[in-house]
């Protein structure tokens, strides 16, 4: 294939960001009184505000061509229907059949999925409501309050990043507690808080053969046998989540307690299936099952939208004109909701394990910048730290704000003094960073406040924003399990179609398995007496610095 920047959109689009680079956004919006109106998508309660973008009435068609160009709709159809467009590591990417609420046959390998997936669903919704109900005991009778997910990666961070989301929704006897790091901190520390007759561990490993996951299982399995005094506990207390049932019946999991999944679902795409148990059993799977199905609903959108009104499409466009044209490599990710707090770091590994990468599906060098560095924090903790850069750093951060309508908690008068507050800064934050301030305007502005021209001299330039910061705005009635679910398949989305129009393997992570390797190395060398001298001097260095003070 020959590389997308050559194509005619490509061409078109590098002369069309000749005209448009140095166009200030509040003039855009002075000169179209119907901006937003133009640029805006609305989806059933979820309305999508891409105007304040350093785009003009020209610039979505040219990048819908580029869409075309780069075979947009084929992808999408290969990705549907369970093609191996995985193919370094010859995988179906089949997350979206575990959502497939029309339960229409998709096939891999010669065999539909949707049996097995519909059989996965209902075991997950009898164990989950067995633990829900107090049916399930532990190993001493007693019913189980805490359910502790050893798991990394994609193991970990959706059923974490959702857990804190839909806590409203969750049961107040369950406790849902996440192990991810090696750091024995991280299990030591949640096990404190843990009572041993009434936990219940979930291993949720595809593999389960990684070293953070099976060093934690181990330990928390010690940890339960060394309290309730019998081996046979474990059987009452650990249940797992794999791909691997020989690995989880080494460990001593019987197979009635392991749910299984399957390898053409990625890690980082796996909170749909049977690892989104702690969500089951948190929310129950009637809100499980709403999660699945805002997730289809917008699986459906993006396959049948057309690509200027498509939510995924014309967001994925939007970054690769940010990132590609004007250069601007990191992207925001700022939740005005607190229990979105953790949904930057899970698309942290959602877009950067996916698209951070530099070798094309032909196996030849990218010559254009991929993924971007994803980062960001909930509104308004994140205003009094990294803000500041976004406004006034050398730096342009094009920046996602993501914002309910409506609060899960009434607080102060009226029950939304905090919500009104949270949205009203929220939407402050998209107007400044567009229009910023001119020199004239903080000089104005200061006289007005009675500063003396001294003053106003020293100030002036400090008081002044240049705008002009691309962002989008993400707006939804409430965070609910089907809104949730529609928000993290947009964001699946999005990043597929980016990584399609770069040519390049979203599916795969190969530099993830790199560092492991090299780990493998490392360990037996802290583990021996004698000096190490068989890497560079830094490694080497390190290494012996550390046997020696350990
Ligand atoms: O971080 C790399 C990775 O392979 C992720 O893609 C995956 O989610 C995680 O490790 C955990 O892997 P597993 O579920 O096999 O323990």
């Amino acid at each position: 294939m020959t590389s997308i920047t050559n194509s005619d959109a490509w061409v078109a689009l590098v002369d069309h960001h000749k005209t448009i680079k140095s166009a200030q956004m509040r003039d855009l919006f002075q000169e179209n009184s119907n901006r937003f109106n133009d640029n805006h998508i609305q989806y059933d309660d979820l309305l999508i505000d891409y105007s304040k973008n350093r785009i003009n009435k020209d610039t979505l068609p040219l990048l819908t061509s580029l869409a075309r160009e780069a075979k947009i709709d084929l992808w999408r159809d290969k990705l549907f229907s369970g093609e191996k467009i995985n193919f370094s590591e010859s995988r179906s990417a089949l997350h979206t059949a575990l959502r497939n609420k029309s339960n229409t046959p998709i096939t891999t390998d010669g065999k539909d999925v949707m049996p097995e997936i519909n059989a996965s669903i209902d075991k997950m919704g009898v164990f989950s409501e067995s633990i829900r109900s107090g049916q399930w005991k532990g190993f001493t009778g007693k019913r189980i309050k805490s359910i502790v997910n050893i798991g990394i990666g994609g193991s970990d961070l959706g059923p974490a990043m959702v857990c804190k989301a839909l806590k409203p929704y969750g049961n107040k006897n369950i406790i849902p507690l996440f192990v991810s790091n090696v750091d024995g901190a991280d299990l030591a520390q949640t096990l404190e808080q843990c009572n041993p007759e009434t936990t219940l561990f979930i291993v949720a490993s595809k593999t389960f053969t990684t070293q953070e996951t099976m060093t934690n299982a181990f330990s928390a399995r010690e940890w339960l046998i060394s309290n309730l005094k019998d081996p046979a506990a474990i059987s009452s207390h650990f249940v797992a989540i794999s791909t691997n049932k020989v690995a989880v019946e080494d460990f001593g999991i019987p197979t009635e307690n392991m749910f299984k999944f399957w390898d053409w679902v990625g890690g980082r795409y796996s909170l749909w299936s049977s690892i989104g148990l702690p969500i089951a059993i948190f929310i129950g799977m009637d809100n499980f099952k709403e999660l699945l199905s805002g997730a289809y609903d917008i699986d459906t959108h993006f396959r049948t939208a057309p690509l200027e009104e498509n939510i995924p499409v014309v967001l994925a466009l939007i970054g690769i004109w940010n990132i590609n044209f004007f250069n601007f490599t990191t992207h925001a990710i700022l939740p005005y909701d607190q229990g979105l707090s953790l949904l930057p770091s899970y698309l942290q590994q959602l877009d950067m394990e996916s698209n951070g990468k530099f070798i094309d599906r032909e196996g030849k060098r990218v010559c254009l910048n991929t993924g971007p560095i994803i980062w960001g924090d909930s509104g308004t903790n994140g205003q009094h730290a990294f803000y500041q850069l976004i406004h006034q750093g050398t730096e342009i951060v094009p920046t996602d704000f993501l914002m309910p309508i409506h609060s899960q908690y009434k607080l102060g008068a009226n029950g939304d003094t905090h919500h009104k507050i949270l949205i009203s800064n929220f939407i402050a934050q998209t107007k400044s960073l567009m229009l910023g301030k001119t020199e004239d305007e903080a000089r104005d502005e200061m006289l007005g406040q009675g500063l003396t021209k001294r003053d106003i001299d020293l100030l002036a330039n400090h008081k002044s924003f240049m705008g002009n910061r691309p962002s989008t705005s993400i707006l939804f009635d409430k965070l609910d399990p089907k809104t949730l679910g529609r928000l993290i398949a947009i964001y699946e989305h999005k990043i597929f179609v980016q990584g399609i129009i770069w040519n390049i393997n979203s599916f795969d992570q190969w530099g993830v398995e790199y560092g492991k390797q090299i780990a493998s190395l490392v360990l037996p060398e802290l583990r021996k007496k004698d000096t190490t001298t068989s890497f560079d001097s830094s490694t080497n260095n390190l290494i012996n610095y550390t046997k020696k003070n350990l």
